[in-house]
């Protein structure tokens, strides 16, 4: 939520500005604004609500007078609606200083009282203005940039990331943080900040990350990083591990249809390197690897698509590797009171890392005791930075706001470490594992054949389906994750009401929606799978087609049981049945985006959504 970017250096900074919040719109689209400062030392303003392209446009028929510092801002609302008074930058110190923020500050009502007391006055509705006229009443007293806002952070409750300058600081940004993301980029003779490293990847890919609770100041040939008591702090470089095309559209309509295409390689790059002699080789897990043979019980957190993919991985983990494992969602799992010890690996699941929920679930986890994995495909986040091991996915950047490529990703750690928890256990044999591997390296290319296969005719469905009102989801097993996910996918893209069920609950309350006319797609399980599943789900789908049910199975090449019954069966090729989800879900991400295509929608950034949600 909140993209901010900031820059010091001999180039246009509004170049660079503009360019990074482009990159970083996926985390919040309301409103947008800029700062600089001009080469004569003033600054330079402006602020537009709406998608950034209205700031562009306003921008080239006005410009303004930039002298190499500057910051920028694409906001996604929380205090005061998304007006041209309400974006950001703010100001302080007679508009001398500009600060933008991502976060929430919740002292901000009674520290507004105090500033109404002491005279100031306020230009719009939001908690960061507070900031803004804080850091540059600090500013007044003491001249030092770094030092106003070590001061101001010392007052704030709540997570934050601020960037701020001041005309009498040319070729100066500070920035602070506390639990909201911020990483630097590090270049020559320049240096950038970023929410993260899509705003500066263009420009460099050395890159460091700085912990919690600290203050970095930048200038554009050093950076200062101090903690928020004032004392030197160290910050960590790391090399981005992909390049700025890789967030570029690159010809495709949307990055939503871009990042669907690229569900094979997602699996296959997170698979690369972490399978060797039919073995899983997964170091990351080192620092973890004390407590993986004891632990009792494994907990995976995530929100939204990442919880899904979790709730994959629980049906996978505990065949293997017999350990229970539960799946919740962060926000519930920490208010609740919840039993964990230190025999219990929590797995936090995060394409971000930066999501609030989750990141305070994990810090809830370690302070009950708890080891802590992060499987996450950003980079110097802040989540796998507070926990014990990381296991990135290799997804590459993912720009939608609506997850598709990450879940591949996240599924596939899942079962590697599914695998690799078997062996460490012994409750499956080298053969055993090494055969599962070999099924999951040949996952990749029959997704691919999904995509390339499935998708015409799922377009062709979608836009039949246009104007209707409701679909929902079946499915049994691991199929019911991915029902879940389909119906996300709908209501996330389309805003179209939909519901994801598991199919044996069908009789115990959802086939009552199904009149005549009903959608519903159902992901049938293998009927070479030696349980009765894909019986009973073929009998479920010739229940609600008895009562008018329009029915879409996603079945898999082979499966003649379902077409008697199925209005339409989309076809995925054979896999062992725990890697299904795998291939199942490709059909539902096509539906999505193509139904919300076919309304005209954005598949890109959605309404009221943001990637990153890193308000709680
Ligand atoms: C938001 C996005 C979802 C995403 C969820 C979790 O709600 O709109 O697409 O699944 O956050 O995000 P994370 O970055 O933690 O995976």
């Amino acid at each position: 939520m909140c993209g901010i970017v900031g820059y010091v250096g001999p180039g246009s900074s509004l170049e660079v500005l503009l360019g990074g919040l482009k990159r970083l719109e996926y985390r919040g689209y309301d409103s947008a604004g800029v700062a600089v400062l001009s080469p004569e030392g003033a600054i330079g303003s402006r602020k537009r609500a709406g998608k950034l392209g209205v700031l562009v446009d306003d921008l080239s028929a006005s410009p303004i007078a930039d002298g190499g510092t500057g910051i920028g801002h694409t906001r996604w609302a929380t205090h005061g609606g998304p007006t041209d008074g309400n974006a950001h930058p703010h100001f302080g110190d007679d508009g001398r200083l500009a600060l933008i923020h991502n976060g929430i500050i919740e002292n901000f009502a009674e520290l507004k009282a105090e500033l109404l007391e002491a005279g100031e006055q306020f230009e719009s509705e939001t908690d960061t203005e507070v900031a803004a006229l804080l850091v540059g009443r600090a500013f007044r007293e003491t001249g030092d940039l770094t030092e106003a806002m070590r001061r101001t952070v010392e007052r704030l409750d709540g997570a934050f990331t601020l960037l701020a300058l001041h005309q009498d600081a040319p070729g100066v940004v500070v920035g602070a943080r506390r639990s909201s993301p911020l990483v630097i980029g590090l270049g020559e003779g320049e240096n950038f900040l970023g929410s993260d490293v899509a705003a500066f990847v263009e420009h460099t890919r050395r890159a460091m990350e700085i912990g919690q609770d600290q203050i970095v100041t930048i200038r554009p040939d050093s950076v200062e990083v101090i903690d928020f008591a004032g004392n030197p702090a160290e910050a960590s470089e790391f090399e981005v591990a992909w390049d700025a095309s890789a967030a570029e559209k690159g010809g495709w309509p949307s990055f939503m249809k871009k990042e669907i295409d690229e569900e094979p390689d997602a699996v296959a790059n997170t698979l690369l390197g972490r399978v060797h002699d039919g073995a899983t080789a997964l170091t990351e897990l080192d620092a973890v690897a004390d407590i993986l043979t004891d632990i009792d019980r494994v907990l995976v957190l995530g929100c939204g698509t990442a919880a899904y993919a979790g709730l994959v991985g629980k049906y996978a983990i505990e065949a293997w590797a017999r350990i229970p494992v539960d799946v919740e969602l962060s926000h519930e799992f920490r208010y609740r009171d919840p039993v964990l010890n230190e025999r219990t690996l929590v797995v936090s699941v995060s394409q971000s890392g930066e999501t609030m929920d989750t990141l305070m679930a994990v810090r809830y986890a370690r302070e009950q005791g708890a080891r802590t994995l992060s499987i996450c495909n950003t980079q110097g986040a802040t989540i796998p930075r507070e926990s014990d091991a990381v296991l990135y996915t290799h997804a590459g950047p993912e720009v939608a706001v609506a997850s598709t490529k990450a879940f591949v990703a996240q599924v596939t750690a899942l079962y590697l470490l599914g695998l690799h928890l078997a062996s460490l256990r012994g409750t499956l044999d080298a053969e055993g594992v090494a055969a599962q591997l070999a099924e999951l390296e040949a996952v990749p290319g029959k997704i691919r054949t999904v995509v390339d296969s499935a998708s015409a005719r799922i377009a062709e469905l979608a836009h039949w389906m246009s104007d209707t009102q409701s679909v929902l989801f079946l499915g049994r097993h691991v199929g019911y994750p991915v029902a879940l996910e389909g119906a996300l996918k709908l209501k996330e893209l389309a805003y179209i009401h939909a519901e994801g069920f598991a199919a044996g609950e069908l009789k115990h309350g959802p086939i009552a929606l199904i009149e005549p006319g009903q959608i519903v797609f159902v992901v049938v399980p293998s009927p070479r799978d030696p349980s009765s599943l894909h019986k009973k789900v073929v009998s479920n789908i010739q229940e609600i087609r008895a009562r008018g049910a329009r029915v879409i199975a996603i079945a898999e090449l082979g499966d003649v049981a379902v077409v008697p019954y199925a209005d339409e069966v989309i076809r995925i090729p054979l896999a062992a049945p725990l890697f299904e989800p795998l291939l199942a879900v490709v059909p539902l991400h096509v539906f999505g985006m193509e139904l919300a295509t076919a309304k005209g929608l954005d598949v890109d950034q959605p309404r009221n959504l943001a990637k990153s949600v890193t308000v709680e």
